[in-house]
């Protein structure tokens, strides 16, 4: 989609100038997997290793931006797509901006999935926690399934609504019995290979 009439005017201060004062390259890391996955969790502890090494970061957290920019957006498949796009846009940006950004969507679908990874086909990391439904049921931690399961929530994630999951993610990580810590650890080395996080000495 693109307005008429407008012209796309270009910085002098391009992304490898920022990534040259950061001392760090920009990346997306699109975490997606079922409500009570880890996907928030995850996205922050890995940010906070990030943060502490004096990375530029961002976590972009379903929850929170439906309390604004995608407040006007409900759970319908039409929805969560829309919700999908400007959220992948916005990533967009972000990496343009010379930041990492950490996506934590649930992201139900393929497509649009694709369609994101199709606007930064270089800059997107695919990073599948996988959890079984009967754990993230099991969580409940913010006590939505429960209302899922007794009808009061429609169109659920993994009750009521699909969840496709990725076939060929970059990284494939179990949320379900693996700890925090090490979950944590099995991004930051992909990142070290990607050669965009080094480790300390
Ligand atoms: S997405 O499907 O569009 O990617 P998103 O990640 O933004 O979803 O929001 C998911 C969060 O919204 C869940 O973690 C949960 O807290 C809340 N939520 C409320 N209603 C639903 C629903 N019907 N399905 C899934 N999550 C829901």
């Amino acid at each position: 989609m693109k307005s008429t009439n407008t012209v796309w005017h270009h910085a002098t201060v391009t992304r490898d100038r920022r990534a040259e004062l950061n001392k760090h390259k920009s990346v997306i890391l699109w975490f997606t997997g079922l409500s009570g996955a880890g996907k928030s969790t995850l996205a922050h502890a890995v940010e906070e290793e990030l943060y502490q090494r004096g990375y530029h970061t961002f976590v972009l957290d379903g929850d929170n931006v439906r309390h604004g920019l995608c407040g006007d957006l409900g759970f319908s498949d039409k929805d969560r797509e829309e919700n999908i796009r400007r959220v992948g846009e916005v990533s967009k940006l972000f990496v343009e901006a010379g930041v990492i950004v950490l996506t934590a969507f649930i992201s139900p679908f393929k497509a649009d999935r694709d369609k994101v990874r199709s606007l930064a086909p270089d800059d997107f990391v695919e990073i599948f926690c996988e959890c079984p439904l009967e754990v993230c049921e099991d969580r409940d931690v913010k006590g939505l399934y429960k209302k899922a399961r007794a009808g009061v929530i429609p169109e659920f994630t993994g009750i009521s609504s699909p969840y496709e999951e990725p076939e060929n993610p970059e990284l494939t990580i179990n949320t379900g019995t693996a700890s925090l810590e090490d979950c944590a650890k099995q991004v930051l080395d992909y990142l070290v290979e990607r050669g965009i996080y080094q480790e300390s000495e």
